[in-house]
């Protein structure tokens, strides 16, 4: 089948350097990665918007870091750190990053080079189990025909999600928290972290 869709980076308008790289797999598919989970770094593009936010420099390039957790939160990694180097390979973008990674999926650690608060940081990953793997990368998410963009305008949107309604749950884990609460006692203790005074939520017994 042949590609008629263009690339974002072709057209992203919020590209400073392309943040978006090339799609994965661009014969099959027109979607560059919009996300990428590796050792529990969870990395993103780093578009105009995100590096203003940030405050990183201008000439600065590399992938930003938006969620972190096992094992990279445990060993110095932190949300808001650009990973600009995997093992001596630069990672200007996401699919870099991916190969970067691959580069290095049987080795047990690699030296990361971020950049934080104004300096560069030489920090070290070491996987979780027997060796790193390869990160995974994610496309932007398949929206329903008729969505309206909660973004801003960043090109054709079939350049960057795929349209339809099989693509994610209608409802998302964090929905089906309880959000009816039981009545309590007055001397009960709050499970949970503090949420302001007991009787906003919860009837009080007596
Ligand atoms: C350059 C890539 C790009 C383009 C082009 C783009 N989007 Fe997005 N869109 C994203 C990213 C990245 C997200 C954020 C989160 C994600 O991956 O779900 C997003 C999120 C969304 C969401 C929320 C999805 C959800 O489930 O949370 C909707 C709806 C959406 N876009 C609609 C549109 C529409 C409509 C257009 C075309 C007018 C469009 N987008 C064009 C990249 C893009
Ligand atoms: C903003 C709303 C809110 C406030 C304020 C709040 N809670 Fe809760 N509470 C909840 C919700 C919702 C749940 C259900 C479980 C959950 O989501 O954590 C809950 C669950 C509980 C439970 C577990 C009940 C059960 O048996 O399942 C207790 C006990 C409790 N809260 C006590 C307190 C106390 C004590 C305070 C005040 C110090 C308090 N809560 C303030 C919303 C609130």
């Amino acid at each position: 089948m042949e590609n008629t869709v263009a690339a974002p980076n072709a057209t992203d308008a919020d590209s400073r350097w392309s943040p978006w790289g090339q799609p994965p797999a661009p014969m099959l598919d027109p979607r560059p990665f919009a996300e990428a989970h590796w050792q529990g770094i969870e990395a993103i593009p780093a578009t105009a918007s995100v590096t203003q936010v940030l405050g990183i420099p201008q000439g600065l390039r590399g992938v930003v870091i938006d969620d972190v957790s096992l094992p990279a939160d445990l060993q110095g990694f932190q949300a808001g750190d650009l990973i600009m180097e995997v093992g001596g390979q630069s990672t200007p973008d996401l699919l870099s990053f991916v190969r970067a990674s691959e580069a290095v999926r049987d080795q047990k650690q690699v030296d990361v080079l971020v950049y934080r608060s104004g300096q560069s940081l030489a920090l070290t990953l070491a996987a979780l189990f027997e060796r790193l793997g390869t990160a995974n990368g994610e496309t932007p998410t398949m929206i329903p025909p008729g969505s309206r963009r909660p973004h801003r305008y960043l090109g054709p949107c079939t350049s960057c999600h795929r349209i339809g309604t099989t693509g994610s749950l209608a409802t998302d884990p964090g929905d089906t928290a309880s959000k009816s609460t039981v009545a309590i006692r007055y001397s009960t203790a709050a499970p949970h972290r503090d949420r302001g005074p007991c009787s906003a939520c919860h009837q009080i017994l007596q």
